[in-house]
This record gives structure tokens, C-alpha cells and sequence, in this order.
């Protein structure tokens, strides 16, 4: 099969309509089996609770096209499996895994030419969503809901790329409270957080970073990942927190760095007035942003610079990028059996 005529490698984070999608409807209390479809459309109601009340969930994960031709699929099993609890969080059917990973497999097979090649940089990102529709104006759940499944080659999300240098901005605006909805991946969360990343803009960061809206001294994450800490004393470090995404790229980065690299890894609270001094190298992390060393991060109205004073990437950071990719794309032996392959 070929491949569209792209240039892969100058790709950003951005949306390309693809020749299919795959669709799912819930009416009357079940799933639909669900099907590849052309328009990239949704015709929903005026009244649709997706719309007024935020009834969304969605996820994001991404193939790669493996050195050896393989098309590979990082773990998407934990994305089928926070689609069910965003899903039921904000009550709506659950999609059941098998339905969420047929969806993902055949809209990665149906769109085989815009997969990007391997070598290229950039990857074919996945959005499930699923949205609850159908005519309501009262506070309650949708009576149906569509489950969609669309694709886009995309690049790196934040301007510059692959393993290079990003900036945070501590924000005053909070993400999500204790008991709230921040630990899933719900539209509603980043609505309202569309503002802070604007100001973290102004101030020439890439993306604002909260801290816990409790109490204010607690990091979090940032707008569209979580976030690595590299300390001294060998200590790997990350948040612990009710109110973050349980990231899929986070935990098995981690995992990386504790049997990989051997490094003391911790998730507890992070207290960034006092521990910042102790910093050595930051990263971002998720599916989009894959591992983004933060060079420095804005906070009490000044930056704090990393690695290097903030010039180049540190070797941990450096070095957990390498094995990440390096496994999403089949170059070295999935020990953990993280990857699955879409056959195409
Ligand atoms: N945190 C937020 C707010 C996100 O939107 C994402 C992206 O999915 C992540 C963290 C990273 O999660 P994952 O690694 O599962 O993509
Ligand atoms: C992802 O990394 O998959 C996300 O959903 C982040 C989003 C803001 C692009």
C-alpha cells in the first residue's frame, strides 16, 4: 500500500483528516458493533449534554511503524481501561475493552497510508472519544451516546521536538481540585485550563505546570502531561497526587527508570518552594509529549533553570527517551511486553 505524499518530518501537532473513522452508537442500553465511516462529522443535537455540560471523555495513544515494518501500538490496553473509568466517572456506558481496542485496530489498519514511516519522527496519533448526545436541557445524563475513533500523523507537540528543551510556567489558575475530576481524561478538564496555558505563553513557557489548589505547595502536573523529577542523591521522582492523569507514558517511564537505569524511584508529594533547589533534570511526559526535558520553570516570578543551567538535556532524561522510543518503535527487545502489533 502506499503512503500519502507528506512530508512527515516537518509534521507539527495537528489535525489531518483521514479517509476513515470508526463509529460506535449506544441507544437504548447497548453498543452498536460499530464501523469504518468517511465523513469526519458529527451531527449531534442542540441539546446534547456533550455540548452544555461537558459529557466527553476521550483518550490518546498513537502507533509507530517499527524499524522492521510492523505497525506497533504502545499499551493500549491502559487507554481501553481509562476510557472506562472516565466513562463512569461521568456516567456514561462504559465502552468494553475489546470494543475500544477492534476500533483502534481497525482505524490504524483503515488508514494504513497515512501512518508515518519509520525513520520519519513523526507518528500516527489516535483519538478515542466518546460524547454523550441526543436531545436533553435538564442536569442528567444523555439517553445516547457515540463512541468515534479518528487518526492524524503528527509530530512533535511542543515546537522544537524529538528530545528538545521545553519551559514550564507555574500557574495561579487551578486544574483540578482533591476530589474532583483531574485523575481523568475528561474534556471538562482542559476547558479550563485553555486560559493558563495562554499566560504561560505570555511569559514564553511552552505550558503552564499547577500545583495541588488545596494548599497551593504541591506540584502536580502540567496542562497536557505529567512530570519527571530527577533530585540528588539518584532519586527519580514524581508526583503523587488524587488530582492527576494516571499517565500511561509516566508509569512505564518509571518502570524504565528504577530497572533500566537503576535509579530510586519515588511518587509522593512534591513541595516545589522547598525541594526545587534539588532539582537536577525535569521532563514533561505523555503520549504527545512523549519525554520533554524542561530546560527551566517559571515560579515566584522567576525562572528556575535545570541541567546545565538549562542549555542542553541531562543524561537521564536523555538517556529514558532513547529507551522509550526506542521500544515504541521496535528497535530494541520489548521486554515487557508493552507493544502491540496492528496487522495490516
Ligand atoms: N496529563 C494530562 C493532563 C494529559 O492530557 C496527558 C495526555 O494524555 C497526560 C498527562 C499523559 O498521559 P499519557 O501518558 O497516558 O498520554
Ligand atoms: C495526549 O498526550 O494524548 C493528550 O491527550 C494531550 C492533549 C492535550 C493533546
Amino acid at each position: 500500500m502506499e503512503k500519502k505524499d507528506i512530508n512527515w518530518s516537518e509534521l507539527g501537532f495537528g489535525y489531518i483528516k483521514t479517509e476513515l473513522r470508526f463509529e460506535a452508537v449506544y441507544t437504548n442500553g447497548k453498543w452498536s458493533k460499530g464501523e469504518l465511516i468517511e465523513s469526519e462529522i458529527i451531527q449531534v443535537h442542540e441539546g446534547a449534554p456533550a455540548l452544555h455540560y461537558s459529557q466527553e471523555c476521550f483518550e490518546g495513544l498513537k502507533a509507530q511503524t517499527a524499524k522492521d515494518g510492523r505497525v506497533l501500538l504502545f499499551r493500549p490496553e491502559m487507554n481501553a481501561k481509562r476510557l472506562i473509568k472516565s466513562a463512569e466517572r461521568i456516567l456514561m456506558p462504559v465502552v468494553p475493552e475489546d470494543l475500544f481496542l477492534e476500533a483502534v485496530h481497525q482505524t490504524v489498519k483503515a488508514n494504513y497510508a497515512w501512518i508515518p514511516p519509520y525513520g520519519s519522527g513523526a507518528s500516527l496519533y489516535i483519538r478515542p472519544m466518546l460524547i454523550g448526545v441526543a436531545d436533553n436541557l435538564g442536569l442528567s445524563p444523555a439517553k445516547e451516546f457515540i463512541f468515534r475513533v479518528f487518526v492524524s500523523p503528527v509530530g512533535p507537540y511542543y515546537k522544537g521536538g524529538g528530545v528538545s528543551l521545553i519551559s514550564l510556567a507555574v500557574s495561579d489558575i487551578d486544574r483540578a481540585a482533591p476530589n474532583g475530576t483531574g485523575s481523568h481524561k475528561i474534556g471538562a478538564n482542559y476547558a479550563g485550563g485553555l486560559l493558563a496555558t495562554q499566560k504561560a505563553k505570555e511569559l514564553g513557557a511552552n505550558e503552564a505546570l499547577y500545583l495541588d489548589a488545596a494548599e497551593k505547595k504541591y506540584l502536580e502536573e502540567a496542562g497536557s502531561a505529567n512530570v519527571l523529577v530527577a533530585m540528588t542523591n539518584n532519586r527519580f521522582v514524581t508526583p503523587k497526587s488524587k488530582a492527576i492523569l494516571p499517565s500511561v507514558t509516566r508509569i512505564s517511564l518509571m518502570q524504565l527508570a528504577e530497572q533500566e537505569i537503576g535509579l530510586a524511584i519515588e511518587e509522593r508529594p512534591i513541595h516545589l518552594q522547598n525541594e526545587i533547589k534539588e532539582f537536577i533534570e525535569v521532563a514533561a511526559c505523555g503520549t504527545a509529549a512523549v519525554l520533554s526535558p524542561v530546560s527551566k520553570i517559571w515560579f515566584k516570578n522567576r525562572w528556575f533553570n535545570f541541567y546545565d543551567n538549562g542549555q542542553s538535556v541531562g543524561p537521564i532524561m536523555q538517556q529514558l527517551y532513547h529507551l522509550l522510543t526506542q521500544i515504541q518503535k521496535g528497535e530494541i527487545e520489548d521486554k515487557y511486553k508493552w507493544t502491540q502489533e496492528v496487522v495490516i
